[in-house]
Formats: C-alpha cells, sequence, structure tokens
C-alpha cells in the first residue's frame, strides 16, 4: 500500500520524506488554510521535494472554471494531480483531463456509488473519506472493502486512495482490504510506531543494562 501524506506542512512532510514513507502527497482547501501558505508556492515546494503525486485541489464549482483551474494548477510541476470534487461537473472534467493525460484524484467519494462514476470518468485516485463516515456511525472501512470489489470485478484501474484516515488502525483495515494508498496526516503515520508494549520492553532492557555496568561505545 503506498502512504500519501495529507498535508500541506512542508517540514512534516520532509521529516516522513527523508525516511522513504511518502509516496505523495494530498492537499484540500482546509489544508492549505492550515499551512498560511500560498496555494502554488506551497505546492511547488511540496512537488520539487516528492517525486510522486502531489494532489491540488480546484475551488471551482462549474466544468469550466474546474477546467482554468486544472490547467493554472498543471503548471506547478509534472507531478501535480488535480483534485476535483464527485459532482456531475468534476466527473465532466476527469473524463476531459485523464483523456489528455492528467492525472485526477476525485475527492469527497461517500459511496460505491459514486466511486463507479468516477472509474467510469477514468479518474487515476478515487478518495473515499473514512473518517467522515466512522463520525456518522456509517462503517468507512465497508464502503474501500465494497469498491475493492466492484473494481476488481471489472478490472478497474482507478486506484482507491483512503483518505479521512483518523487512526493508526485505519491504515491497518485498509491495507487489510487491500486499498491501493491511504493518504495520512503525518501524526498518524509516525503513530503506526508506537506499542506500549514496546515501550514497556524497552524500558525494562534499559533497566537491566544499567545494572550489567557495561558500555558498547
Ligand atoms: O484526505 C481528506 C482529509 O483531509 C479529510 O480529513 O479528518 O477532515 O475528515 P478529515
Amino acid at each position: 500500500m503506498k502512504f500519501f501524506v495529507d498535508t500541506a506542512d512542508v517540514d512534516a512532510i520532509r521529516e516522513l520524506n527523508d525516511l522513504g514513507m511518502v509516496d505523495g502527497v494530498t492537499t484540500n482547501p482546509s489544508l492549505i488554510l492550515k499551512s498560511g501558505r500560498d496555494i502554488k508556492e506551497v505546492t511547488k515546494e511540496i512537488c520539487d521535494m516528492v517525486s510522486g503525486p502531489v494532489s491540488a485541489e480546484c475551488v471551482a464549482l462549474d466544468y469550466d472554471g474546474m477546467m482554468s483551474e486544472a490547467a493554472e494548477l498543471a503548471k506547478i510541476a509534472d507531478n501535480i494531480t488535480i483534485k476535483l470534487p464527485l459532482t456531475w461537473d468534476g466527473l465532466k472534467a476527469c473524463k476531459e483531463l485523464t483523456s489528455n493525460g492528467t492525472m485526477v484524484n476525485v475527492t469527497l467519494c461517500f459511496s460505491a456509488n459514486q466511486a463507479l462514476l468516477a472509474a467510469k470518468a477514468g479518474a487515476t485516485f478515487i478518495s473515499p473519506f473514512v473518517g467522515r463516515l466512522d463520525d456518522l456511525n456509517v462503517d468507512g472501512m465497508e464502503l474501500i472493502s465494497d469498491i475493492r470489489t466492484i473494481y476488481d470485478n471489472y478490472g478497474f484501474e482507478t486506484q482507491i486512495l483512503v483518505a479521512s484516515i483518523r487512526t493508526a488502525n485505519h491504515m491497518k483495515d485498509a491495507a487489510l482490504i487491500g486499498a491501493d494508498v491511504a493518504t495520512a496526516p503525518p501524526g498518524v503515520i509516525k503513530g503506526m510506531a508506537k506499542h506500549i508494549l514496546t515501550d514497556k520492553g524497552l524500558e525494562q532492557f534499559m533497566a537491566d543494562w544499567e545494572k550489567t555496568g557495561q558500555k558498547i561505545v
């Protein structure tokens, strides 16, 4: 499973990228707001650092507006992926852009039918939001399983990019289902390394080592 980082915080991306943990980056208008940076400037910095796909989101709601914004965002770098909302205009723009070889990430997907439409429109990535479904007591991971089954039934090449990931368990469940990509905040990715028994075990080993009076270097 590929790891994308869901942030526009360049320092956080750099830390994970240096460890080889970053296969791509996703951003959205809320993450740009949080970064406090200019969208083109920060996206360019991310694209220079990360070789994989970097999603930059259009904010126009109509087809023509989306196409103009996509053209502008695509100028930033070769690894830009245009992020479009799962609306009829978004699907139309997706079809047009992917036909011309542009990578498209269709976002704000909350149903298997929406994911099916995105695949038919040639989306490179479909972003189902698991955390926001869980918030409504709807099992977000069940949606990922359904999309996996549908895409496999018909050999759709659209990659399932699990989004709105909130916990390390979401990462594990996405990998078990066979999602192609999971995009998560840096803290969730770092949190995957944590286990209480690792911490306790280390504490015990350190205490015993101290008692040996030895040194390795
Ligand atoms: O990848 C989409 C993500 O940024 C949304 O996450 O936690 O706001 O639902 P969240």
